[in-house]
Formats: structure tokens, C-alpha cells, sequence
């Protein structure tokens, strides 16, 4: 993350001699970057995990903090909360387009400040907008997920780093502040087939362009609704920046459905340097925090393990203005004073957005969206709806789950 502006000086330059771990200090590093994810960086002291807390008052969370990322999620911790609204993806119906990179410690995608990708509904009280998209991946399959399920790691994780717009101005001022980020994470294995956004992005002819760090290649044409599975779930919590400064900013957002990419891109992945070309080779691979306690933080989750197959509402990730349906400079739909309240219910309904339904959704604008937030209990609405449950439940729907299915599978 472009990280915060003000940091103070690495008074740590003496801490790390003191440490004993270097007996020279190479060319000072600008102080927001002198951490790594592994001990040692070519024999010089370049503070990794354990040490974040300890070298930059600015970094103090990092150490002491409570409410910290990534974490370990034991599904049967998770708690279902209906009142959890579907999350709300919005590009506008256009492409995405920007430049992939290489921070010398993720494969990051900074996409251009045109379209705004938008993210609201789900845990998020404000509208959210889509700064960074991250990836960490691990040196060998199954391991290189930054956050666990039932203590087992995914072969990478992505990240897309979300700031408030509601109440900050970009991505720094929001890392200070509360309800400052949100980021959603996207698991991903190794298989036979590939996310499609996934495979534009480690396709041969465009990762090997940004083999060392500092490189960066300009990508365009990009769906991002393509990243997300056909429908899913998700599990949220309150957490941290999974890097210096370590801000206790951050709405996590776990999506319960992982994705694929080949063996093949997984190893162009592992091709990537953390160095520049003047220097030794070294993987970018195993660039992940390692885990925080979770502590009695909760985990909610969006689906009904009680009645897995109706997919339980908000499950499913709504797309706006999709490009098939708004055409760049077609006159929006009307939409009567009405419309709101159906739609509300519409989105109790079920998780198809057929096409009527969707076109009305893609008129509306992010005030309208808004409106969701406020939504009547779901035992009212939904037996309305003929959805509900049954009379014996009570109005407090937050129950333990017995079972939770991360789909699909395992992770492995
Ligand atoms: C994203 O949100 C901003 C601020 O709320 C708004 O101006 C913009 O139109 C939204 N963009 C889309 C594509 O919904
Ligand atoms: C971010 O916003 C803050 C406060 O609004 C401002 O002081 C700062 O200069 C901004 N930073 C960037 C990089 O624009
Ligand atoms: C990912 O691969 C697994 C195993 O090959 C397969 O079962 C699953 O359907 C694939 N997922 C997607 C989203 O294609």
C-alpha cells in the first residue's frame, strides 16, 4: 500500500546493530520501506515480522496490537448474521485498465484513476474505492495464503485494497482513520483451469514484464467482475493492515469460494525477484504476514449453514453496469419512487440477477444504493417473501453454525 506519508525516522538503523544481525548497513532505505517479509536480505538487517513493531514508533501496532491481520478462521467460529447485506461491486460497466508491478514485495495492480471502482454493502457502512489489487503467493502449493481456513493455507491470496471515499480523501489519509479500509480477499489454488481476470494477468507475455522489482507494464482491457466466482459467500471481520504500519483500519472481507490458476502461472509467479536485475535473484514468493490471534474477535459469515441450498441471501456479488447492460451514453431506465423498496426486496428474493432486474439495479447511483443499508428484519420481509423462517425462530438470527462448507472443497 503506497504507504502513510509521515512515518518517523528509523531510529532502528542503531537497533538493528544492536541486534547483532549486520555488521555494515547498506544505503539507508526510506523509512516506510525498511521492512521485509524474511529475516535476512542479502546479509544486511532489514527488520522482517517479528521486528516491525519494535523499529518504527509508527509501527508500534504491528506489535502491540490486538486487532491484527492475517488471521487463522475456524469455520465453526464463524457466525452467520443475516442482517449482512450482498456486497456491491460498481465499475460503471467499464474496463479496468492500469499498471502491474513489482513492488519488490507483491505483484501489485495500481489501476488507473479512471473508471472508479466502487465496493459497498456487506459489512461496509460507506462506499468504498478500489486502490491496489494484491497478490501473495507461496514458494511451493499450498502455502503462500496470507489468512488460513481450519488452519490451512491456500497457494496464494488476492487482495484488493479498498479505501473509504465517504471520509477520506485516498488511500493514506484512510489508513490512519477509522472504518479507513476495506479489503477483500480472494483465495486461490492450484488446478487444471484459471481465473479468467487471473490468466490476462500471468499470462507469459505480460508477467514476464515485470520480472524485477520496479518494473511495471501498463494493462488494459480488464473485467473485474471476471475475478469473482459465479456466486459465494463471505466472512468478514475487523482487522489490521497486513503491513507496516499494521492500522487497525481494516474490514476484511474473505470470499468463501477460491479460485484457480495453472501450475504453470503459479511458477511464472515464483519467477518474479524481489531484487532489481543488478542484484542476486530472490523469490518474491512467501510474501505473506504470519498469522495474528484472532483473539474473541468475531467472524460473521453471509450464509446459512441451516439451509445450505437456498444460498442464503447477499450471497451472491452484484454487479453494476455491467457492459451488457448500459451502453456507454444510452438514456438510464426510469425508475419510480418505488423502486427502491422492490428491489430491496428483490435482493431478498434470490441471488439470479436476471436481466430486467439488473438493468433496473445498474440505473441506480451510489446514493440509491445507499438505501439498502436500511433494510426491514429479515423474519418480516422474508416471510413476506415466503423466504423467511419458520415461526419458531426468533427475531435474533445470529446462531453458532454446525457446519460451514468452504467451497469448493478444502483448501489444499
Ligand atoms: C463511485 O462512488 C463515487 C462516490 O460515491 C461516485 O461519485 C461514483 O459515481 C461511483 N462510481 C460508480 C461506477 O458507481
Ligand atoms: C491525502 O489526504 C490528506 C488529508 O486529506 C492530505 O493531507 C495528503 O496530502 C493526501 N496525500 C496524498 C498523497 O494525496
Ligand atoms: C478449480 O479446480 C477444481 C479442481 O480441478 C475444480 O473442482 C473447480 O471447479 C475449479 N474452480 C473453478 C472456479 O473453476
Amino acid at each position: 500500500m503506497g504507504g502513510p506519508a509521515r512515518l518517523s525516522p528509523p531510529r532502528a538503523l542503531l537497533l538493528g546493530a544492536a541486534l547483532g544481525a549486520a555488521a555494515h548497513i547498506g544505503p539507508a532505505p526510506a523509512p516506510e520501506d525498511w521492512w521485509t517479509y524474511k529475516d535476512n536480505l542479502q546479509g544486511s538487517f532489514v527488520p522482517g515480522p517479528p521486528f516491525w513493531g519494535l523499529v518504527n514508533a509508527a509501527w508500534s501496532l504491528c506489535a502491540v496490537g490486538k486487532r491484527q491481520s492475517p488471521v487463522d478462521v475456524e469455520l465453526k467460529r464463524v457466525l452467520y448474521d443475516p442482517f449482512l447485506p450482498p456486497l456491491r461491486l460498481s465499475t460503471g460497466g467499464e474496463k479496468l485498465q492500469g499498471t502491474l508491478y513489482n513492488t519488490g514485495r507483491h505483484v501489485s495492480f495500481l489501476p488507473a484513476p479512471r473508471p472508479v471502482v466502487n465496493v459497498s454493502g456487506g459489512p461496509l457502512l460507506y462506499s468504498h474505492r478500489l486502490s491496489e489489487l494484491r497478490l501473495l503467493f507461496g514458494a511451493r502449493d499450498g502455502a503462500g495464503s496470507e489468512h488460513q481456513i481450519n488452519h490451512e493455507s491456500f497457494s496464494a491470496e488476492v487482495q484488493l485494497i479498498h479505501f473509504n471515499q465517504e471520509l477520506y480523501g485516498n488511500l493514506s489519509a484512510a489508513s490512519r482513520g477509522p472504518n479507513g479500509l476495506a479489503v477483500l480477499a480472494l483465495f486461490v489454488n492450484v488446478a487444471a483451469n484459471s481465473n479468467p481476470f487471473l490468466s490476462r494477468l500471468l499470462n507469459r507475455d505480460t508477467i514476464t514484464r515485470i520480472s524485477y522489482k520496479n518494473d511495471a507494464y501498463f494493462v488494459q482491457d480488464l473485467s473485474l467482475e471476471q475475478l469473482f466466482p459465479e456466486s459465494f459467500g463471505f466472512i468478514t471481520y475487523q482487522g489490521s493492515l497486513s503491513t507496516p504500519p499494521c492500522s487497525e483500519t481494516v474490514t476484511w472481507i474473505l470470499i468463501d469460494r477460491a479460485l484457480n490458476v495453472t501450475s504453470l502461472q503459479m511458477h511464472s509467479l515464483r519467477l518474479l525477484s524481489q531484487n532489481p536485475p543488478s542484484q542476486i535473484f530472490q523469490s518474491l514468493s512467501g510474501n505473506g504476514r504470519p498469522l495474528q490471534p484472532l483473539a474473541h474477535r468475531a467472524l460473521r459469515g453471509n450464509r446459512d449453514p441451516r439451509h445450505p441450498e437456498r444460498r442464503c441471501r447477499g450471497s451472491n456479488y452484484r454487479l453494476h453496469g455491467m457492459p451488457q447492460t448500459q451502453e456507454p451514453g444510452a438514456p438510464p431506465p426510469p425508475v419510480d419512487p418505488n423502486a427502491r423498496a422492490r428491489e430491496g426486496a428483490e435482493n431478498y428474493k434470490s441471488q439470479e440477477t436476471a436481466g430486467p432486474k439488473r438493468r433496473e439495479l445498474a440505473s441506480h447511483r451510489p446514493r440509491s444504493l445507499l438505501g439498502f443499508v436500511v433494510q426491514p428484519s429479515p423474519p418480516t420481509l422474508g416471510s413476506a417473501l415466503g423466504l423467511g423462517h419458520s415461526p419458531g425462530d426468533s427475531g435474533v438470527q445470529v446462531s453458532r453454525p454446525k457446519t460451514w462448507h468452504f467451497e469448493p472443497g478444502r483448501p489444499r
